[in-house]
């Protein structure tokens, strides 16, 4: 297959894009190299994909107008996979123009793009943080989801709706994820767990929210881009054409549309996360508990039954081994001169 994926340079579509390309597939890369964090690192994961002769690139803002619909018409691919975003939950509360630009724009620009070049699957990277206000745990894709706390996640329920309405008009098969709390090599510098490692290493405090008793589930990258491999195969069916995988399913009934948690459903408090870092480090943190910040949930925790009944298995790296991979990645990077 063509796949287009865009935010390829970020740490998730690097990791898709990898495995994608592994498994034969050609990987059209959109990315705009956007500055919310450490472009060296973008460019470095882009020139590993490089290095493949099924990977080609196109440098371009998604809110450029014409510039996805060029790279659609030039590339014309089987599926698209859209994660290039503003990410970033605090972000949103002293740049929100950004998400406006990106997540808004950029994502109405994408689908339209692919309404004037149909594909058969187009997938939607959303966020846990869509469920906002939510209390009741696990967070399922049926509970209504209507009270977000930042821009960040009203942008991505946008998403979700636009992308609905395009699936809906044009009858293009869609799937819209939620992601949980990624993590692993080549991750995110603005993400706990990078921003701890780099504190621990330099022997600075660390500043824990919610004094280590907020609760995350930890999603280990390669398990979030082997569900979303296995996904791509399984395009929501046409209204009325197949019937629910399970009582947890989201197909709307007027439009090819299904919206999943990506999440293995096992939550972890941020306290036990650090002390795993520690031994992963072999140092000792020096934690300055903080208060939750604005905007930040205190608890996730991803149902998984949905994805379970359409793969038949979900994440399960647990972060005993999933941050060791982290740190090595880390270390070994940052060691190198750039
Ligand atoms: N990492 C997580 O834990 C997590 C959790 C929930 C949802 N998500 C979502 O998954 C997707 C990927 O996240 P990530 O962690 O890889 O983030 P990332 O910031 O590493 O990757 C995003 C990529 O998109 C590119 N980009 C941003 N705005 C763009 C624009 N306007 N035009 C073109 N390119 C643009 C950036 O340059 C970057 O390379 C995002 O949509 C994010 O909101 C991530």
């Amino acid at each position: 297959m063509r796949v287009l994926v865009t935010g390829s340079a970020g740490f998730i579509g690097y990791h898709l894009s990898q495995r994608l390309i592994e498994a034969g597939h050609t990987v059209i890369g959109f990315d705009g190299f956007s500055d919310y964090y450490d472009v060296a690192l973008k460019r470095a994961r882009h020139a590993r994909l490089g290095a493949h002769a099924g990977f080609s690139v196109v440098e371009a803002r998604l809110e450029t107008p014409g510039a996805v619909l060029a790279a659609m018409a030039q590339a014309r691919p089987d599926v698209v996979v859209h994660l290039a975003a503003q990410a970033g939950v605090r972000h949103s509360l002293e740049n929100p123009g950004a998400y406006v630009e990106s997540n808004l724009v950029g994502t109405a620009n994408l689908i339209e793009a692919v309404r004037a070049h149909p594909v058969r699957h187009l997938l939607f990277a959303s966020t846990s943080s869509a469920y906002g206000g939510n209390t009741a745990m696990p967070f399922r894709e049926t509970d209504r989801a209507v009270t977000p706390l930042t821009l960040y996640a009203a942008s991505k329920l946008a998403g979700e709706a636009m992308t609905h309405s395009y699936s809906h008009l044009f009858g293009i098969p869609t799937t819209a994820f939620r992601f949980f709390t990624v993590y692993g090599p080549w991750g995110r510098p603005d993400m706990a767990l990078f921003l701890f490692t780099k504190k621990i290493l330099g022997g600075e405090p660390i500043e824990v929210f919610a004094g280590g008793e907020a609760v995350r589930d930890f999603t280990y990258v390669d398990d979030l881009v082997a569900a979303i491999d296995g996904l791509i195969h399984r395009p929501p069916p046409l209204p009325g054409a197949a019937g629910p995988v399970c009582d947890a399913d989201t197909l709307s009934p007027v439009a090819p549309y299904r919206l999943v948690n990506l999440g293995g459903g096992r939550p972890v408090r941020l306290d036990a996360m650090i002390d795993e870092l520690e031994r992963a480090l072999g140092r000792t943190a020096t934690r300055i508990l903080k208060p939750l910040p604005p905007g930040d949930v205190p608890h996730t925790h991803a149902s998984t039954d949905l994805l379970r009944a359409l793969l038949g298995r979900v994440p399960e790296t647990p972060l005993s081994v999933g941050i060791p991979a982290f740190v090595a990645w880390y270390r070994d990077y940052y060691s190198k001169p750039v």
